[in-house]
């Protein structure tokens, strides 16, 4: 590629995918890689057939645009994301088709219109949304990041990195706070130093003290007769992590600021200060303001505190995130225990239907139980606790179980008329035994 070539392609509002004639991936897009959610590496150089058998794609267009030599458009689930992909054919010299471009766009943004303006828009091949902007950020290993609302929790905890402030993270349990911390960390001049994580609310009161500021010997009866350092001091020249700082005793609070003012410690039992540099983050899912005014929680540490306030949105109100959360969690537990665990059709797109009280951890254990308990290595919507908790409204159904529901009805109707599976699939232009794994699927006997 040229210069100018490059900065078209990189640029692209569509994700842009050059697969060739035998379905090999030579080249994608940075957009391409943004809009699926996962890394360039892990799909330039593989095979669509392979994507397709392991289950990473449900469908693939360019085997289609192979097959019919024509453009063709589809809605596409990558990893558990629902992308909308435009395919168009690239002949040779000898009218056969060479290579295949792929036009990827982001479905979430499409949610509002009707799928058949997306189709008819797809196939006129106009851009869908322009108003569609991923703030750029690198790649982070192990962080799934889809949403705008937590692109920019990204944004912020990078643009602070370097500084030395205390940052204070506030976020439902399980939202991902120590993901940021340790995000944070990696990130900060402080990152070859310790990174010490406290439990405020996990150590009892009366411990708390002696953990934080450590004792000399003979301090306390039962303490270490060499006395030991506390988690300030092990912290020292890195960061201290102070989780659900509102559990925290209020004079272990007048402590905790005198070391935030004057940035040494003296252990219990000690004589001599002991000077500090220590980057200070905490983080509480309780309103702190709200304890500050029962007064609970102390105003001066609180200012101290929020020099940075980063405030981590719940899952249910960055819906865009949970797709490829399911789908990165499914890998990794898959990865954990050997397992080769997929989601059945439809399925994944149900967990936008629910509340997540627990948030990503909720997720995460849901994840994990049911890839280990899968019976026949598919996860399916019956499977869901929350399906069967029945907070699921049939009202809401996403676009894939209704088309799914469609398609078994369409089937179901053919077959009654046509009695025989050869018969029916000629009638759907479909082959016969791509209907017998349909049927299979949706429990309709021959
Ligand atoms: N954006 C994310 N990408 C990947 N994993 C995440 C993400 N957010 C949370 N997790 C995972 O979910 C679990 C709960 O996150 P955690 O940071 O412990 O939440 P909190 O500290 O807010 O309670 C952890 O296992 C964490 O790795
Ligand atoms: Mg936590």
């Amino acid at each position: 590629m040229n210069p100018i070539e490059k900065i078209i392609v990189e640029h692209s509002f569509d994700g842009l995918c050059l697969i060739d004639k035998n379905g090999d991936c030579l080249y994608m897009n940075q957009n391409a890689s943004k809009i699926c959610s996962f890394p360039i590496h892990e799909f330039v150089g593989g095979n669509v057939k392979n994507a397709l058998k392991d289950g990473e794609i449900n469908d693939s267009i360019a085997l289609k645009v192979l097959r019919h030599k024509r453009p063709v458009s589809g809605v596409v689930t990558i990893r558990g994301v629902d992308v909308l992909i435009t395919g168009s054919p690239v002949f040779d010299a000898n009218k056969q088709v060479d290579k295949v471009v792929l036009n990827i766009r982001d479905i979430n943004e499409l949610n509002n219109l009707r799928i058949d303006q997306i189709l008819s828009l797809a196939l006129k091949n106009k851009p869908i949304h322009d108003d569609f902007s991923v703030e750029e950020l690198p790649e982070i290993p192990g962080v799934v990041a889809k949403s705008k609302a937590f692109r920019k929790v990204l944004k912020m905890v990078y643009r602070i990195a370097k500084v030395d402030s205390s940052v204070y993270l506030q976020g439902e349990s399980g939202v991902g706070k120590e993901v940021i911390v340790n995000l944070l960390h990696r990130e900060s001049t402080r990152s070859g130093k310790p990174l010490i994580k406290v439990n405020c609310s996990a150590i009892p009161a009366q411990l708390l003290e002696s953990e934080l500021f450590g004792y000399e010997k003979g301090a306390f009866t039962g303490a270490d007769q060499r006395g030991k350092p506390g988690l300030f001091e092990q912290a020292n020249g890195g960061i201290i992590f102070l989780d659900e700082i509102g559990d925290m005793p209020l004079d272990l609070q007048a402590k905790i600021l005198r070391v935030l003012q004057e940035y040494e410690i003296m252990r219990i039992g000690g004589r001599k200060n002991i000077q500090l540099n220590v980057r200070v983050v905490s983080a509480t899912n309780k309103d702190l303001e709200a304890l500050v005014k029962e007064g609970k929680f102390r105003l001066d540490l609180f200012y101290r505190l929020n020099i940075v306030p980063i405030f981590i949105p719940p899952l249910r109100d960055r819906p865009e995130d949970t797709a490829p959360l399911a789908h990165y969690f499914l890998q990794q537990k898959n990865k954990k225990y050997g397992l080769k665990v997929k989601f059945a059709p439809g399925s994944i797109q149900l967990f936008n239907e629910y509340d997540w009280p627990g948030n990503v951890r909720e997720m995460e254990n849901m994840i994990e139980r049911l890839v280990v308990t899968s019976e026949n290595n598919e996860i399916s919507w019956s499977d869901l606790p929350f399906i069967k908790q029945s907070h699921y409204s049939p009202l809401q159904q996403p676009l894939k179980s209704i088309l799914l529901e469609i398609e078994k009805k369409i089937i179901y109707q053919k077959l009654e008329l046509y009695k025989t599976t050869r018969k029916t699939a000629e009638a759907l232009g479909i082959s016969q035994s791509a209907l017998v794994k349909k049927m299979k699927r949706f429990q309709l006997n021959e």
